[in-house]
């Protein structure tokens, strides 16, 4: 990522961090909305709740774009959870078609190109990493 892509994520995710609740209820409608399946696994019952804790995770990640030692290992453990939860990798582009609908949705005209181009590549990474982490879970297992 470019540090010009690092600024376009941040200046856009700043206007949604009031809205946190909403987005994270407009995100989960999509995924839902994009494959009904997917709600079986998210079994912990309040969706207000994981609706924070995504939005806080991708504000941690968000933060820690420019320090990627820092993050790559978070990332990675992350992904090993997700094992645990049920998700297999083909649920990752769901996931990424999902909140690309909602920055979308919530951003507007904000949601340039190039805006659009900064996140496909954030969450690109951010999958992949986690994906990374899956697989060394299965590994050692
Ligand atoms: C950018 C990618 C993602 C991020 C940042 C993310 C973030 C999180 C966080 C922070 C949690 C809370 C538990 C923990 O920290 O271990 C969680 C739980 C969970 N995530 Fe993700 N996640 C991502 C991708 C996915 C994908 C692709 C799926 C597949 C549908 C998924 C499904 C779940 C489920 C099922 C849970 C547990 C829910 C429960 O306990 O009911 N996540 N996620």
């Amino acid at each position: 990522m470019t540090p010009h892509q690092i600024h376009l994520i941040r200046s856009s995710f700043e206007p949604l961090k009031p809205l946190a609740a909403t987005v994270a209820a407009a995100f989960y409608a999509q995924l839902f909305a994009r494959d009904p399946a997917l709600r079986a696994l998210f079994r912990g019952g309040d969706m207000h709740e994981q609706g924070e804790r995504l939005m806080q995770m991708l504000s941690a990640a968000i933060d820690l774009l420019d320090r990627p030692g820092a993050l790559i290992p978070v990332l990675l453990r992350l992904g090993q959870r997700h094992v645990d939860y049920g998700v297999a990798s083909e649920h990752y582009d769901s996931v990424g078609a999902a909140l690309l609908d909602t920055l979308a949705a919530g951003l507007g005209d904000g949601f340039t190109a190039e805006v659009r181009e900064a996140w496909t590549t954030m969450y690109g990474f951010v999958a992949r990493k986690m994906q990374e982490g899956a697989v060394s879970a299965v590994l050692a297992a």
